[in-house]
C-alpha cells in the first residue's frame, strides 16, 4: 500500500512537471501517427479562450490529417507570465479544444495577442518567456530546433518524396520592427531597416525553400497577398515583401501558397508579383472573433466569410489540384475555390 502511495505521489509530481495542463490535453497524437500522405489540412486563428469554440468540434469531425493554428490562439496581452499561462490553461480546459487536439495532429504559429501584446514586435520584453509557454502548450518535441534559435519559426515535412508537403511556420513577431502609424492607420515603411522576419529567419527560409517538396504551405500570421489596408500586412514592409518574391524566385520553389490569420474574417487573395506565378493567400481568421467591417481588397476572390469558421485545404494528388474551403460551425463549405498546381509554376 505504501509502495502504491509512493508511486502515486511520484506520478503526480512527474505529471505536474511535464505538463501544466490536464492529462487529456497532454495525450495528443504524435507526428509518427500521421498517414503517409497528407491530403486534408485545417487552418484557423483568432479564438477567444473565454468563449465557446464549436467550430473545433466541427473540424475534429472532418478527418483532417493536420490542423494549423495561425495565431491569436489565445488572447493574453500581458507582461505577467502567470496570467499568460492561466489564459492558455483556460483554452486547454475546453472540451472542444481537447477534442480537436486529441484527434488531429496540431501545430501552431503565434500572432500578437498570444505573443503578448497588441501589434507587438521585436521590442516586446517577455518574448523569451512567452516562447517557452508557447512551445510547452503546443507540445513541441524536446528534439525540436525551435529550442535552438531565437523565435518560433520552424519547418515540418510530411509524406514521401512524391507526396511531400512542406509546412513553413513563420515567426512574424519576434523580429518585426515598429510599424509606422499615421492617423490611426499603418503605412508602408520604405526604409531598409524595416524588418518582418529578421536576417537569421530569412537565411533559414532560403535554405528550406531549396529542400524538395511537392506542395509548400507558408504559414504567416500576418496577411501576405492582400491589398494595403491600414492594418498589419506585409504591404507595410515593401522591402521584405520584395525579399519574399526574390527568395521564391531564386530558389525556384513551386506549388507554394500562403495561409494567414489576424483579420477576423476569411478570404482568399490572389496577387501577381513580377517574375512569379500568382501567389494565393488563404486567410482563416475567426474561430470565435468576427469583424463585420472587412477592408477593401482588390486581390480578393469572391466574398469574405464573416461568421465563425475554419479553413480547409484539400490536396488532390491525382488531379494535382489544391482546394481552398471555408467551413462554418454547421460543417458547411461556405466558400470553395480550386487551384490547379500548374498555375503555381514558373
Ligand atoms: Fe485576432
Amino acid at each position: 500500500m505504501r509502495a502504491l502511495a509512493s508511486f502515486f505521489i511520484v506520478f503526480v509530481i512527474i505529471g505536474g512537471i511535464s505538463c501544466h495542463y490536464q492529462t487529456e490535453f497532454c495525450n495528443r497524437p504524435f507526428l509518427e501517427d500521421l498517414p503517409p500522405t497528407v491530403t486534408k489540412i485545417g487552418i484557423g486563428s483568432c479564438g477567444s479562450e473565454n468563449e465557446s469554440q464549436p467550430i473545433l468540434n466541427t473540424m475534429a469531425s472532418k478527418n483532417l490529417d493536420l490542423f494549423i493554428y495561425l495565431g491569436d490562439n489565445v488572447y493574453c496581452d500581458t507582461d505577467n507570465m502567470d496570467e499568460m499561462r492561466s489564459e492558455y490553461r483556460k483554452l486547454s480546459c475546453k472540451s472542444e479544444f481537447v477534442n480537436l487536439i486529441t484527434s488531429t495532429y496540431t501545430i501552431a504559429v503565434w500572432d500578437d495577442h498570444d505573443y503578448g501584446e497588441n501589434d507587438a514586435g521585436a521590442s516586446y520584453p517577455y518574448k523569451e518567456e512567452s516562447k517557452q509557454i508557447f512551445l510547452e502548450f503546443w507540445n513541441e518535441p524536446d528534439t525540436s530546433s525551435r529550442y535552438q534559435h531565437a523565435g518560433i519559426y520552424h519547418a515540418l515535412y510530411f509524406g514521401d518524396l512524391t507526396h511531400r508537403v512542406q509546412i513553413i511556420l513563420l515567426d512574424c513577431r519576434s523580429f518585426r520592427s515598429l510599424q509606422i502609424e499615421e492617423n490611426g492607420n499603418y503605412i508602408p515603411d520604405e526604409s531598409y531597416s524595416a524588418s518582418m522576419l529578421g536576417d537569421a529567419q530569412w537565411m533559414w527560409l532560403e535554405e528550406e525553400l531549396q529542400k524538395p517538396a511537392q506542395i509548400r504551405i507558408v504559414c504567416s500570421s500576418t496577411q501576405f497577398a492582400t491589398q494595403h489596408n491600414g492594418w498589419e500586412t506585409w504591404d507595410n514592409y515593401p522591402n521584405e515583401m520584395n525579399m519574399m518574391r526574390e527568395v521564391i524566385q531564386s530558389t525556384g520553389a513551386e506549388h507554394l501558397i500562403f495561409v494567414s490569420g489576424d483579420v477576423h474574417y476569411a478570404e482568399l487573395s490572389k496577387r501577381n508579383y513580377t517574375g512569379l506565378y500568382p501567389i494565393y493567400d488563404f486567410t482563416a481568421s475567426g474561430i470565435t472573433n468576427i469583424e463585420h467591417n472587412d477592408r477593401p481588397n482588390v486581390y480578393r476572390i469572391g466574398e469574405p466569410v464573416k461568421e465563425p469558421h475554419a479553413g480547409m485545404i484539400t490536396i488532390d494528388w491525382g488531379a494535382q489540384t489544391i482546394m481552398f474551403e471555408v467551413i462554418n460551425v454547421a460543417g458547411n463549405s461556405v466558400f470553395s475555390y480550386v487551384v490547379p498546381w500548374s498555375e503555381l509554376e514558373f
